[in-house]
């Protein structure tokens, strides 16, 4: 039995998917803890594309039980929208196969409304670029003790009480405070029994089935979405999500104890991108950034934005290690890299007279902030055929090597590809 975290180290997008897929097939149970549909994977299995944004892929292996937990803000129409989805392709999602947890808040029209007219009103330069899909707005009423959540579906009187409350508070901030229409009662209310019809099956104690689980001696995989640099504490603050994507969350998100976490898996892009706002030390604005967001496909998977690109930041990498417990590293698109005749990896960031061995405390400090850059030699060849780190470049190997001496991990995780079979699996978490 293990049980395994898999998180991204840099601002999402690092390809989470792959690995998280490649690492289901070990696994019995797959749970999401934490973000909602502001993140999102494509997969292509035997031909088929499958697009996820709250479900986890894991729902595509027959015998894998998938979880949704407690620190996930669920958007029911999208959720039913996927499961239809699926449904479609051949792959109907039943009760025994997904539970949703009833303490997961759900995101209300009123967020989303929210979350654009925010947006629309920050100045430029402290606009945040959400995904738009109500995130923020439905944690701060999580927080705030104001939220609804899935377990309120199924009793309709508390539902219609909790809804009429916020739509009386919501209305007063939509209509004077960003000139929109008011939402009415009972189209949302309508709307959202018949979501509650259809979603009560799945509705359940997340947290008691996990410890059932761990009890039987399953294998649990714990699958992050966004990355560490977006985390509501410890990322690049405003310019983060609503909320915590660091390890940590993975038990308070689904009620799981953490002396039970035998393994964190830090998902590390061979270079650095960002979507939306906020800062990007090692970012490029040349035509090799150009060059990396071309041949890595760097286009956001929820709302299709071009992401910014830039050298591999090893002050991050190291920040993720720490502040999640990264075990293994598991380094992806390494094939982006083939032809670029030289690479530069940051040890270090200059603030003025000051060397940096960390991110800066201070969001200010960003503005006058120059990496440190270490030249590293590129190689030429295409590796994407390679299946052990022996097929590999001697320069591609030398860069991986760097990266283990510089981040004190071992990388034990490579992928060459977006194919399943382009991965090289080094160490299996689940088996040792
Ligand atoms: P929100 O999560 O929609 O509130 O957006 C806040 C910030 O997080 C924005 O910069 C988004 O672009 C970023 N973000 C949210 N989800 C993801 C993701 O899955 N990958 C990369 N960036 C994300």
């Amino acid at each position: 039995m293990a049980n395994v975290i898999i998180v991204g180290t840099q601002w999402g997008d690092e390809g989470k998917g792959k690995i998280v897929d490649l690492l289901t097939g070990y696994a019995d149970s797959v749970v999401r803890f934490q973000g909602g549909n502001n993140a999102g994977h494509t997969l292509v299995v035997e031909g088929k594309q499958y697009i996820f944004h709250l479900i986890p892929s894991g729902i595509l292996y027959e015998d894998k039980q998938c979880f949704i937990g407690n620190g996930v803000v669920v958007d029911p129409a999208v959720l039913l929208q996927e499961m239809k989805k699926l449904a479609d392709q051949g792959l109907p999602v039943n009760p025994r196969r997904l539970m949703l947890s009833s303490r997961a808040h759900m995101i209300m029209p009123y967020h989303k409304l929210l979350d654009a007219g925010s947006e629309a009103q920050l100045a430029t330069g402290r606009k945040i670029g959400t995904t738009g899909r109500g995130i923020g707005p439905c944690y701060g009423d999580k927080i705030l003790r104001r939220g609804i959540r899935l377990g309120d579906l199924l009793d309709r009187e508390t539902f219609r009480e909790r809804l009429q409350e916020n739509l009386e508070a919501k209305n007063f901030l939509l209509t004077r405070q960003y000139g929109m229409d008011p939402l009415q009662l009972d189209p949302v209310y309508d709307e959202f029994m018949q979501h509650a019809e259809q979603l009560a099956p799945f509705i359940g104690n997340v947290a008691l089935a996990l410890d059932r689980q761990r009890r039987e001696g399953k294998h649990i995989l714990f699958e992050g979405a966004q990355g560490t640099q977006l985390d509501i504490d410890h990322g690049t603050y405003p310019f983060v999500t609503s909320s915590n994507t660091i390890a940590g969350n993975a038990c308070t998100g689904s009620g799981f104890g953490p002396a039970h976490i035998d393994a964190v898996i830090g998902i590390l892009k061979a270079y650095t991108t960002r979507v939306g706002e906020g800062p990007f030390p090692t970012e490029l604005f040349d035509p090799t950034g150009e060059a990396l967001q071309q041949k890595g496909g760097e286009f956001g998977a929820t709302t299709g934005r071009k992401r910014r690109c830039g050298w591999l930041d090893g002050v991050i990498a190291k920040e993720a290690i720490r502040l999640n417990g990264i075990t293994d590293l598991a380094i992806t698109k390494l094939d982006v890299l083939s032809g670029q005749p030289e690479l530069q990896l940051a040890t270090d960031y200059q603030v003025g007279d000051s060397t940096l061995e960390t991110m800066p405390e201070n969001l200010k400090d960003y503005q006058q902030l120059q990496p440190v850059y270490e030249k590293l030699a590129g190689w030429s060849e295409e590796i994407r055929h390679a299946r052990h780190p022996d097929d590999l470049p001697a320069k591609a190997r030398a860069y991986i090597k760097r990266i283990e001496e510089f981040t004190e991990t071992p990388a034990t995780i490579l992928s060459v590809g977006p194919g399943r079979e382009e991965t090289m699996l080094l160490r299996n978490p689940f088996t040792g």
